[in-house]
């Protein structure tokens, strides 16, 4: 079993009392197993001095598309359901196999360097094997799945799918891969949005993730124009449709949720629904600004993600974090959505959306040894260490300072060099 010593780090726990300290952290297999001051490093020992550096919990983002990293720039000035139709839907139907995996390793290596170590992400209809064998060879914490689109006449034709094959392709792929490297790969099913999904295929999803006790993951209430069709297709609101098939639970994460209304809320934090805020994507698709400190005040569970490369073009959890904080300070004030709440649900907020707030999402002993080591004395990052670290990272913090970033105790990146698992430590 492999051991790492972590020396002399400041080491941001985001445990329950929020304990901050500057000292040490010894990793033994996947998990962390010491915490304290002047840890001596036993014979062998693989030593990390961090000196001036600083130890966070890796990042948890909960609604990503990797299928769409290599389609960065493509499609930019336009709303939802034109971009899909237009961009999105062609070039997801024009994947192939090799495609796909490149696709899944750009956006893998681009969340591992800026301190990601778990994902949720939604594949595109075909060819998921090849994303699941990227993850599995990067090392990254992911719960995934093929995308579920059994209606629209407006997909392309490569991408239409009958319910029968959607569901069976969904499983088959959940038996290949659900649990894999000790539980490091789960699967997720993955119905695209209310508007790509017949009944059928919905109600089949929430028998199976309540079989197989896997997530769903989809997209809700983004747009008005979605909410619109959704409402003109079922006579219902997307979440009470939601609700109404079962399918509001635990079990699910909705990304955006930024058109809900009160009734919507209700449900979501009765049925302990999570949601993926994902501010950067909800700019760039004007699809407007999420309620976010209303969600979190009626104790929604609500995370971060960053959708696909080309809602923001880029991967990167610094950036949510900021904007989190930003877009609600116009209108709610300089303190309400503060650099705590969004580093929270960056992390432990995370954790608790894919059900694993007992293995991650902060630093305590027992828990996975997933952390990324930053490197803040850049010109760029607030100079002072008077101020509260949290609030460093979050308002001056980049990718470019994020050094190590250590997941399951493999070191898949060190002095910002990448290893895949077969070489990692
Ligand atoms: N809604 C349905 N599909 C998508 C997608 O690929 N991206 C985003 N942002 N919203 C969606
Ligand atoms: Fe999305």
């Amino acid at each position: 079993m492999s051991t790492i010593l972590i020396k002399n780090a400041e080491i941001i726990t985001m445990n329950p009392d929020g304990d901050i300290f500057t000292g040490d952290l010894r990793i033994e297999g996947d998990r962390i197993t010491a915490m304290g001051s002047e840890l001596i490093a036993a014979p062998g020992e693989y030593v990390i001095d961090a000196a001036h550096r600083t130890i966070i919990p890796g990042f948890i983002q909960t609604h990503i598309h990797l299928c769409q990293t290599l389609f960065r720039g493509k499609g930019d000035d336009l709303e939802l359901m034109d971009w899909l139709k237009q961009r999105i839907w062609p070039l997801e139907a024009s994947h192939d196999e090799e495609s796909l995996y490149y696709s899944a390793m750009l956006g893998i290596g681009e969340l591992i360097q800026s301190g990601t170590t778990t994902i949720v992400d939604m594949e595109t209809v075909h060819h998921t094997d090849y994303a699941f064998q990227a993850i599995a060879e990067s090392g990254i914490r992911a719960l995934s799945g093929k995308v579920m689109m059994d209606k629209g006449d407006e997909v392309p034709f490569p991408l239409q799918e009958k319910t029968s094959e959607s569901l069976q392709q969904s499983v088959d792929l959940l038996e290949k891969w659900h649990g894999h490297d000790g539980g490091r790969i789960q699967y997720a099913f993955s119905p695209r949005f209310v508007i790509s999904c017949t009944e059928e295929l919905l109600r089949e999803v929430q028998q199976l993730s309540q079989r197989y006790n896997v997530k769903v993951h989809t997209h809700a209430s983004e747009n008005r124009g979605e909410i619109e069709i959704v409402q003109a297709e079922t006579g219902m609101r997307n979440i009470v449709y939601l609700d109404h098939l079962g399918l509001a639970n635990e079990r699910l994460i909705l990304a955006h949720c930024i058109w809900l209304d009160e009734e919507e809320k209700r449900i979501i934090h009765e049925r302990g629904v999570h949601v993926s805020h994902c501010p950067g994507s909800n700019l760039k698709l004007a699809s407007g600004i999420a309620e976010t400190p209303d969600l979190l005040g009626k104790g929604i569970s609500v995370s971060l993600g960053a959708d696909g490369a080309p809602c923001n073009n880029n991967l990167d959890m610094f950036n949510e974090m900021r904007l989190a904080a930003l877009i609600q300070k116009p209108a709610h004030g300089p303190t309400t959505m503060n650099a705590h709440a969004v580093f929270r649900m960056a992390t432990i907020g995370g954790a608790r959306a894919v059900g694993m707030e007992h293995e991650i999402g902060s630093l305590e002993v027992g828990k996975k040894a997933d952390l990324a080591i930053l490197d803040l004395n850049n010109f760029h990052v607030y100079p002072s260490f008077d101020v509260d670290p949290i609030s460093r990272i979050v308002y001056s913090a980049t990718r470019a300072d994020v050094e190590t970033t250590i997941i399951g105790g493999r070191i898949v990146m060190e002095n910002r060099i990448m290893k895949t698992i077969d070489k990692a430590i």
